[in-house]
């Protein structure tokens, strides 16, 4: 059974669509690249398969469970979702709110539940495994752009959660950056997490041989392939390489 399963799904904001009839299938342990021109709909379907909006028609399963309007009203169903799929925004600022990048990555595993020493460990873990250590003490928001990624990215992780969404992770990022970011992400694939992320840097992401699923400007999934058989396409390469 796919992890993720999104059937004939629409999403319609006040004056425009977003999405228009996906589905997909996402299985453990995919790594998944979103791609497309602006506007196709990448933030939208993270927002969505994270649930913090829900489908305007069409359905979207999580591990079997139909994630529904009445499913998210309910916060224990909420936090339920929330802990095995986390979202890493494409502008971190509105998900830093904490005092401390400590107190930031600890907030999430404190709201589980988790006892102080528990607490206390994913946070040193999760800011060791994203090179941001030194940043322990620092104000989340005083941090510049490519170090606000990472305590983003730590916070996620620090919930331990199945999924991993990243809008455009490697956005603003030196190309040392980038491929220190694109090193993590692999290791947490191999380390079992299903991954989902949405970027422009086709060349970058290549090396890495994700699953290209690309979007137009209708808002529709207009490929969904495999690293080779990407490889055999250099008319979708090329396309890709103007995204
Ligand atoms: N809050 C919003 N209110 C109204 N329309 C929106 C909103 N957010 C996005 N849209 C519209 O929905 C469509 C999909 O936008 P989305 O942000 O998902 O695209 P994207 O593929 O992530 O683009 P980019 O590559 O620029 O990040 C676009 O037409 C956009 O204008
Ligand atoms: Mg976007």
């Amino acid at each position: 059974m796919a992890l993720i399963k999104l059937t004939a799904l629409s999403y319609d904001y006040p004056n425009t669509r977003g999405l228009d009839q996906l589905n997909l299938e996402i299985n453990s342990g995919d790594f998944v690249c979103l791609m497309g021109p602006n506007g196709s709909g990448k933030s939208t379907l993270l927002r969505i398969l994270s649930g913090l909006e829900n489908a305007s028609q069409g359905d979207y399963h999580f591990d079997g469970q139909a994630i529904t309007a009445d499913y998210l009203a309910n916060p224990q169903d909420r936090q339920r979702l929330h802990q095995q799929i986390g979202l890493v925004f494409q502008n971190t600022d509105v998900q830093l709110f904490n005092t401390s990048v400590a107190e930031e990555v600890a907030f999430g595993p404190r709201q589980l539940g988790l006892s102080d020493a528990e607490v206390a460990q994913r946070v040193t873990d999760c800011l060791d495994l994203t090179h941001s250590s030194d940043l322990r003490e620092r104000v989340p928001y005083q941090l510049s752009g490519g170090e606000k990624k990472r305590v983003a990215l730590a916070s996620v992780l620090a919930l331990n959660p199945k999924v991993l969404l990243l809008d455009e992770p490697l956005n603003g990022l030196t190309i040392a950056a980038q491929q220190q970011m694109l090193t993590l992400l692999q290791a947490l694939r191999a380390a079992g997490k299903t991954i989902v992320m949405a970027s422009h840097n086709f060349k970058q992401v290549q090396a890495i041989e994700p699953r290209f699923v690309i979007f137009n400007v209708a808002h529709q999934i207009q490929a969904d392939l495999s690293a080779a058989e990407l490889a055999a396409q250099p008319e979708q390469q090329a396309e890709l390489l103007t995204l």
